[in-house]
């Protein structure tokens, strides 16, 4: 059935597997996808690819578990408000190298302590707001309660 769509319109074919196969990537180019990466697609995916939120009610989903031939076919249509990245703007290398980095940063560890869900300075600046300032907050009143002017 799929062949049989596809038949039907001059779109791009389904992309073979050595299309979008990362093997053999060296962390130089490892490191360029993720400068495409936030060249070209932070903007609505979020800078490790976590999805976000677009005009309209609409949202770009999180990359996290997407495939690589998803990728890449994402890329040379572009569903919905996503752009077409088309061979002549992105080689196939560019991509394997875009999926390569996104393979590389969801696998890795959470070094720094918690991740807060990886969606930036929103969640980050939350966190230290209310624990950071509230623990200052406590701290205070702990000690107005203990000094001696209080009693
Ligand atoms: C203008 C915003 C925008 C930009 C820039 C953009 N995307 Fe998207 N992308 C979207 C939206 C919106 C969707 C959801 C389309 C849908 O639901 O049909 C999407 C869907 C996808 C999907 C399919 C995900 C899924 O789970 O179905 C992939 C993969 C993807 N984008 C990768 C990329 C990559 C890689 C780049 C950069 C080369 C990029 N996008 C740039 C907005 C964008």
């Amino acid at each position: 059935m799929a062949a049989y769509v596809a038949s039907l319109s001059p779109g791009p074919r389904i992309p073979d597997a050595e299309q979008y196969s990362t093997a053999g990537l060296t962390a130089e180019q490892i490191a360029r996808g993720g400068e495409l990466f936030r060249t070209n697609c932070s903007a609505c995916h979020n800078i490790e690819g976590r999805g976000g939120a677009l005009p309209n009610g609409s949202y770009a989903p999180s990359l996290m578990n997407t495939s690589g031939k998803h990728i890449y076919e994402a890329m040379r249509t572009g569903p919905q408000q996503m752009p077409v990245f088309a061979s002549g703007t992105m080689t196939d290398q560019d991509v394997k190298a875009i999926i390569g980095y996104l393979n590389a940063t969801h696998a890795q560890p959470s070094d720094g302590g918690f991740a807060l869900g990886g969606i930036g300075p929103v969640s980050e600046g939350l966190w230290g707001w209310i624990i950071g300032v509230g623990a200052c907050v406590l701290a205070a009143i702990w000690l107005a309660r203990k000094g001696t002017r209080s009693r």
